[in-house]
């Protein structure tokens, strides 16, 4: 629930105007009762990103996106909900009462800034211990690593002492609160006393976005182990979320942006002035640091380490990317091991090659697979090319997956004909298929296969019809209730918005305002935004939208069946599911002008 009352919220939604708020973000053009121009949240080169003024909504039809005024700030500055408000009441000249929070979302958000100013004041405890004659042993070493006194500042590199808990003491003394320190991570407490986490390491502030400290990363000035030692999760740290450099690599939309794994690989491209480098804090590579990534550029170029783990990471990180709809390309670094040392040996401008020579990732894949065959046997050769038609289906735009497929049958010396009739075959034979294979079956054949609809789009289908046609709610109110619904949000959203049909008051973009996690948000503006079959006939939607009641209600009973354990209950339920399914009597008719 949102920290704000319900009234300040739509307060300060209502006195932003979407085309202006996005407008300054985002060249629009007019195009009919809406504006248009290119999605900030993928690359595109030609525009499928619309604000509508009436409904004070945003979509794109290219990614997905959609939301309020509120959500595309939230999305665009990587803003939480509280600060989206706080920008947007600036703009607007509105004043935001601190005492609308609850205590608890009060001490929530109270927690949250003293984690931070505990987490700055540390950082600059380290940093200022680096500069000191105790951080001698840190500076030297970072000194001895290549790195700049303008780039250790820069950074905000540190030395954590020798003491074991010297941090905890200078805490103490700053008046901090042993259950608070405990929070940032930053010390171990048992029953015998309070330590640092950190000793005699030197110190990598990680920042979010928005220059804020997060988090540290400690190594150790030898080869001791372990290497590197990093702040747990807490409440400000969530690592999935955050890529390390991007405070300093975010700079509007670049063309592309370096992933690599380590600080110091970082901060090496960075001080050679490939200040688009950034690293995943040696975790798995995440889909949300993908779609952080898609927000501040077109590309990502790759330079994972060229070891044996390195390659597995990097074919790991391709899916991924690809999903978020970020190509990539693969940065050769052999014979040296990672970013950092090869530019030390090797320096920018080489580098600067390699950036340009990263090899098409799909080719990349494509490489690591060809090297698990022995072609000069027919029968492996065989398997190969299955291999590679298999492949080919992770594209699932068809255009973009003849391209690839005419590209590696001449790369590969595969006769195109046989490729093709591969990847059909494969396309076909995958659970529900994809996109692309489905299309190929369907030219084939000559039909049409209806897909499989999931509950969540029937959900969002039955609710834009309602937003729409909002005669309807009369109809259906008493068949199908909020209750329906599976999941929280869902029903959440649905029940706001039956509110707002029992009082004749549409305002989808208001519903958004009760979710404060962009994913629900997310959820919700699609909720109102699926586009239903426009050229139907009167009667192919009314017996379409009988449909979706139908099924709506059928996945209702079935639930609730799953969930019963009472036989006279289910009785019930079976004999009022068989009803539905005989939907005679409950037929809803669209032919009084309800269409
Ligand atoms: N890492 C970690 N914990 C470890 C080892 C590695 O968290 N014990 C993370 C760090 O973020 C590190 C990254 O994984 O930067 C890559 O690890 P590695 O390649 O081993 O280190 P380098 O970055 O090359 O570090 P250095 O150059 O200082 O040796
Ligand atoms: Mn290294």
């Amino acid at each position: 629930m949102p920290w704000y009352s319900e009234e300040k919220i739509e307060e300060v939604r209502s006195r932003s105007d979407i085309v202006e708020v996005i407008g300054s973000y985002v060249r629009l053009k007019h195009s009919g009762s809406s504006y248009a121009g290119l999605c900030p949240f993928h690359s595109e080169k030609t525009p499928s990103f619309y604000v509508s003024p009436a409904r004070q909504m945003y979509k794109c039809f290219g990614c997905g996106a959609g939301g309020n005024v509120i959500t595309f700030v939230m999305e665009y500055e990587n803003y939480s909900f509280p600060e989206a408000m706080e920008y947007l009441a600036g703009r607007a000249g509105i004043v935001l009462p601190k005492q609308d929070m609850t205590r608890e979302q009060r001490e929530r958000e109270n927690l949250r800034m003293l984690l931070l100013e505990i987490n700055t004041k540390a950082a600059k405890y380290y940093y200022a211990k680096l500069k000191s004659p105790k951080g001698k042993a840190g500076y030297e070493y970072l000194r001895s690593r290549g790195l700049t006194d303008e780039t250790i500042t820069r950074f905000g590199l540190g030395y954590a002492g020798q003491g074991g808990d010297e941090l905890y003491q200078y805490m103490k003394h700053e008046g901090y609160r042993d259950e608070m320190l405990k929070e940032t991570g930053l010390f171990k407490m048992d029953e015998r006393g309070a330590y640092d986490k950190f000793w005699n390491r030197v110190m990598f502030p990680i920042m979010d976005v928005n220059n804020r400290v997060i988090g540290f990363g400690g190594r150790v000035m030898g080869d001791a182990k372990p290497k590197y030692l990093n702040s747990p999760e807490t409440k400000l740290f969530d690592k999935s979320r955050n890529l390390f450099g991007l405070n300093y690599a975010k700079q509007g939309k670049r063309k592309y942006l370096i992933l690599c794994e380590g600080y110091m690989d970082v901060i090496a491209m960075q001080q050679a002035g490939f200040t688009g480098a950034v690293a995943s804090l040696g975790t798995a590579f995440t889909e949300q640091q993908a779609n952080l990534l898609r927000r501040y550029a077109d590309e990502v170029l790759l330079t994972y380490d060229s070891d044996e783990a390195g390659v597995k990471a990097a074919l790991r990180a391709i899916p991924i990317l690809r999903g978020a709809g970020l190509p990539a390309r693969i940065v050769r670094l052999k014979p040296y091991k990672d970013p950092d040392e090869f530019m030390k040996a090797m320096g920018a401008e080489e580098f600067e090659k390699r950036l340009d020579d990263a090899q098409n990732s799909f080719y990349f894949e494509l490489d690591k697979i060809k090297e698990r065959f022995d072609l000069s046997d027919p029968e492996q050769m065989t398997r190969y090319y299955h291999e590679v038609a298999r492949k080919l289906l992770v594209f699932e735009d068809k255009v973009q997956r003849d391209n690839y497929l005419e590209a590696v049958s001449a790369r590969y010396g595969i006769r195109k004909e046989d490729l093709r009739e591969l990847v059909i075959r494969y396309g076909t034979s995958l659970p529900n298929g994809y996109a692309a294979a489905a299309e190929e079956t369907e030219k084939k054949q000559g039909t049409k296969k209806t897909e499989e609809m999931g509950i969540f789009h029937t959900y969002s289908l039955f609710l834009s019809w309602l937003a729409e046609t909002p005669e309807l709610y009369e109809l259906v109110k008493d068949k199908i209730t909020p209750d329906d619904f599976e999941g929280e949000s869902f029903r959440e959203a649905a029940s706001l918005f039956y509110a707002q049909l029992e009082q004749g008051e549409l305002v989808p973009a208001k519903i958004i305002n009760h979710f404060t996690d962009v994913e629900s948000q997310n959820m919700a503006a699609r909720m109102f935004q699926t586009d239903f079959q426009a050229k139907m006939s009167p009667e192919e939607r009314e017996k379409a939208f009988n449909e979706l009641v139908i099924r709506i209600k059928e996945h209702s009973i079935d639930l609730r069946m799953r969930r019963l354990t009472d036989m006279g209950e289910l009785q019930k339920l079976v004999m009022e599911k068989k009803q539905w399914q005989t939907p005679e009597k409950l037929h809803i008719s669209l032919k009084d002008g309800n269409s």
